[in-house]
């Protein structure tokens, strides 16, 4: 990839996210990163540079194939935010794949990467191109959250890992974007194929003994580990799903959780009557989702396209995920992974950016099998983007779990 005129390339930089990765980069790029914004907005780019220091900007569009093969091709990793993913997204990574550029991006539809899996895994694999989804808080802290208790089971104990339980608790809002994408999923019926447990698995791996153990959380219920009341999680049925994939990914190049890994994922409550609530309101929002009439108003009342929570939200904003391991012996650990900010956009954005940097600045250190393919934040980065994340002050804690 030598000759290639930037480092990294912000595709999307002019939307909600786009734009605070752009701040992002400019803050916190290693001195002498050649980084570009892009999009298909001349004006907007000029300004967005003007304000960020950015060093070029390229315009492309996701319509036209030709300026994304010249994005694609001018830059080493590509980074975008230009969503809903399952509408812009396809032809920017073709791009990818035919100019052996490496990709990253804060999508969290699993049935458009389930698509590009079945496109572009072989290709990009034996290319060893890395494309990694997944790269926001969909799904980066569960993935390297699991791959730590993992790692920690096996280097300490030499143990497999039965189960990891994982919980969120969070305070954060929405962008209108993500809204938009929310919505293009329920009208395209990605929703629904996102309903299987093992959409994202390769077929080997994908047994009726492994689907019987990857269950969607449906009850409410205490728990006395951690001492809250646990109910489904909107996001689990995306990150329970990436999760699995980088455990049968593992697995293929000998480095697998355990034969009988199971990974499930909550939402975190102080009383039972938060955790009944929030277990009805997803259940009232599926309902709406389902039904043109109620996405109209949805659409109608919420955020628009380039819109998301006012700075001071996106300051106030936090995510916590805690986790708890089971090796196979029985001994259990915890761990926490914590952030302050917006999960949505602050959180996301610092995951990408540092997950763009990774594969710009130490692609030699990352794992080196799976070295390419549709990949996933634990397999395409592993526990060097967690360590860029700790250091860019994502708090984690993790350790043996006595129980009292
Ligand atoms: N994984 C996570 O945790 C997470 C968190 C937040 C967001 N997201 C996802 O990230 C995506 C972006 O969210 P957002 O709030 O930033 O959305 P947004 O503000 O609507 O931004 C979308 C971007 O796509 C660009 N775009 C639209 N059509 C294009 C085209 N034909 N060619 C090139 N660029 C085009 C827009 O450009 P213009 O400025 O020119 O309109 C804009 O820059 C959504 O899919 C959302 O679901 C994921």
């Amino acid at each position: 990839m030598a000759g290639r005129r930037y480092d990294v390339t912000l595709f999307g930089a002019t939307g909600f996210a786009g734009r605070q990765a752009a701040r992002y980069l400019s803050e916190h790029a290693t001195p002498g990163l050649l980084w570009a914004v892009a999009g298909r907005n001349r004006a907007k780019l000029e300004l967005l540079q003007a304000e960020t220091h950015a060093s070029g900007l390229v315009v492309a569009d996701a319509d036209d194939p030709a300026t994304l093969d010249e994005l694609a091709a001018g830059t080493r990793v590509l980074a975008s935010t230009a969503g809903p993913f399952a509408h812009r997204g396809g032809p920017v990574v073709e791009a990818c794949v035919r100019q052996r550029t490496d990709y990253a991006d804060i999508t969290g539809e699993t049935a458009w990467v389930r698509g590009l899996v079945d496109r572009h895994h072989a290709a990009a694999a034996a290319a060893g191109i890395r494309l990694v989804p997944f790269c926001g808080f969909d799904s980066v802290p569960s993935d390297l959250g699991t791959l730590l208790v993992a790692s920690f089971i096996r280097d300490r104990w030499g143990q497999d890992t039965r189960r990891v339980s994982a919980s969120f608790a969070l305070r954060g809002g929405w962008s209108g974007g993500t809204l938009a994408t929310l919505l293009h999923s329920a009208e395209t019926g990605e929703l629904e194929v996102g309903r299987d447990v093992l959409l994202l698995n390769p077929p080997e791996h994908a047994s009726d003994a492994e689907r019987a153990r990857s269950v969607d959380r449906d009850a409410v219920e205490w728990d006395p580990v951690r001492r809250v009341w646990l109910a489904p999680f909107a996001m689990a049925r995306v990150n329970t799903r990436v999760v699995r994939r980088s455990n049968a990914l593992l697995a293929a190049a000998g480095r697998g959780y355990g034969p009988e890994f199971a990974y499930e994922e909550a939402g975190e409550h102080r009383t039972r009557a938060a955790a009944a609530a929030t277990r009805l309101g997803l259940k009232i929002l599926e309902r709406a989702l389902a039904w043109e009439p109620s996405r109209a108003l949805i659409r109608r009342l919420g955020p628009a396209p380039g819109e998301g929570p006012p700075e001071t939200a996106r300051e106030h904003g936090a995510v916590r995920l805690r986790l708890v391991g089971e090796a196979a012996s029985g001994r259990l650990v915890r761990a926490t992974l914590a952030a302050s900010g917006d999960p949505g956009s602050r959180v996301t954005v610092m995951c990408l950016c540092q997950a763009a940097l990774a594969l710009a600045m130490q692609r030699d250190a990352l794992p080196r099998s799976p070295a390419g393919g549709v990949l996933t934040p634990a397999t395409g980065l592993g526990l060097l983007l967690l360590d860029r994340l700790e250091a860019a002050g994502l708090q984690i804690e993790i350790g043996p779990l006595v129980r009292a």
